[in-house]
């Protein structure tokens, strides 16, 4: 689809780049999280989709393209509905591609995903001052399972030819394995989250094989060029290989690598259709209702329960807020819906609390007979319910201490069709480089983050309509068919 001059990328122009590009090549993405997971509810099975950027972004491109998606198998039901290769077509109400399940003990899951991709990888890269831990026995058991995922990639390319697409931080060691037992598969790896700077780096014991390992690579994706810069800077300053920074590339023993920065983004025309179904004005009123919110002014945040998310942060803002501007007292209500995560690890569950406790600590000192400022929603809401929050949110904040990207922002700003509503934005952000239009912050400053949240709420309707057009365009034009496309694309320029 064409507007103006400029192209808007669509599941056509996506189809065919593929063909173009892929053409008889069988497309395999990897992640560790799947897009579709089956859990049991009492004696039925449901399929529910999971929290996570990696599938918001990922599913329309497999709908729109087809291929085979490898992800670790999590749902307690997931092996009552696959077949004797572990395959399951997805999504149910109208199957587009393969889902294939590889299958982790309790142990692995607990070493590689809980352990070193979590406790160790996740706080290496995001600057939100959590400490790493790196276990040795968490090492040897991600190598294994990233030997596992290997196997069963290769599997499914068979004796063909095959592009792989490797998704984040789960699978350092991945590309490489595959690259030496089929040097003539593609294979391409997005980095979902922020790179640090090499003396952030450095601290990680393996932090040598780990760069080996990507560099296995044709291409190596980052959200922004600033990670990539962290990235090839990281390279050169551990270990031996020749950066060509014309061509923004690494070459080691006679392999190539190209690095490049594309930021992932969201199915803009999806989300703004949603939005403008009648059934979510029905929604809105529902909500509405049941929180009792009135016509009083309402805020929203939404986020995977995570330190990195900055929630603990914007309490503590939305604290000062009141204290500062209490003529806003029984006027404004702040809805956290936070989707539980990573439980298992201390550092989460404590989280939790604190949230927990920040929430009932505010809510105590200012709530009024039939009015309290902050509602906190623990459960994981589908994209239909999203959207109507969304919509209904006079602004919407997010306030990451360090994030990659963060699409909650995007698909915020997709759901407004009606120019309204006002996006407080942390700059720690990836999208903070694209959403300028937004009010942005810098969450550790508490007293200006509050007079932001003043400023939002007081803000005159031709204003806020300005920013959001700005915003939209944006996101329109850079969807998340324009991502995958501008990544295959790419894919030409490799020898
Ligand atoms: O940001 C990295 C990421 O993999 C995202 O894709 C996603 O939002 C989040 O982490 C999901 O975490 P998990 O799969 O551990 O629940």
């Amino acid at each position: 689809m064409r507007l103006g001059l400029k192209m808007v990328w669509d599941k056509e122009s996506l189809k065919e780049v593929v063909r173009a590009k892929i053409g008889d090549r069988k497309f395999i993405v990897v992640s560790n999280r799947e897009p579709y997971l089956h859990v049991f509810q009492g004696d039925e099975i449901r399929c529910v989709t999971p929290p996570s950027g990696v599938v918001t972004a990922l599913d329309p491109v497999l709908r729109a393209c087809g291929g085979i998606w490898v992800a670790h198998g999590s749902g307690d039901a997931d092996k009552e509905v696959v077949d004797s290769n572990d395959r399951v077509q997805v999504p149910p109400e109208g199957p587009a591609y393969t889902l294939r399940r590889v299958w982790l003990t309790k142990e692995e899951e607990e070493a590689y995903y809980y352990g070193f991709s979590n406790e160790g990888l996740w706080p290496l890269c995001h600057i939100a001052f959590v400490r790493p831990i790196f276990n040795e026995a968490d090492w040897t058991v991600y190598r294994k399972v990233n030997e596992k995922f290997a196997e069963s990639v290769l599997r499914e390319i068979g004796d063909g030819a095959g592009f792989v697409f490797v998704q984040d931080y789960h699978f350092c060691l991945l590309s490489k394995i595959l690259k030496e037992k089929r040097p003539d598969i593609t294979v391409a790896q997005f980095w979902h989250i922020p790179w640090p700077n090499r003396e952030a780096f450095r601290v990680c014991p393996w932090g040598e094989e780990i760069l080996r390992g990507l560099l296995g690579n044709d291409l190596l994706c980052f959200q922004i060029r600033y990670h990539c810069q962290n990235f090839l800077d990281t390279i050169e300053r551990t270990i031996e290989a020749k950066i060509d920074y014309e061509r923004f590339s690494v070459i080691r023993e006679g392999k190539e690598t190209l690095v490049r920065p594309f930021p992932i983004s969201v199915d803009f025309e999806k989300i703004n259709q949603i939005a403008q179904d009648p059934g979510c004005d029905e929604e809105i009123k529902k909500i509405k209702r049941i929180l009792r919110l009135k016509n009083r002014l309402v805020g929203v945040g939404v986020d995977r329960i995570d330190y990195t998310k900055g929630i603990v942060e914007r309490f503590g803002a939305l604290d000062r807020f009141f204290e500062r501007y209490p003529e806003y007292l029984g006027h404004f209500t702040f809805i956290q819906l936070g989707a539980i995560s990573r439980i298992r690890i201390k550092s989460y569950k404590e989280w939790n609390d604190e949230i927990y406790h920040l929430m009932i600590d505010i809510n105590e000192k200012y709530h009024t007979r039939d009015w309290q400022p902050i509602i906190l929603q623990k459960s994981h809401f589908g994209p239909k319910d999203l959207i109507s929050y969304y919509r209904m949110a006079d602004v919407c904040i997010v306030s990451s201490l360090h994030d990659g990207m963060n699409l909650v922002a995007k698909e915020f700003v997709a759901s407004r069709f009606d120019n309204n509503g006002v996006l407080i934005l942390s700059r720690f952000t990836g999208s903070a480089r694209e959403l300028i239009d937004a009010l942005l912050i810098n969450p550790f400053a508490t007293d200006n983050f509050a007079d932001t949240i003043k400023q939002s709420l007081e803000m005159p309707a031709e204003e806020k309509a300005k920013r959001m057009e700005k915003m939209r365009e944006v996101i329109k034009e850079n969807n998340v068919y324009r991502w995958a496309g501008k990544i295959i694309g790419e894919l030409k320029k490799l020898a």
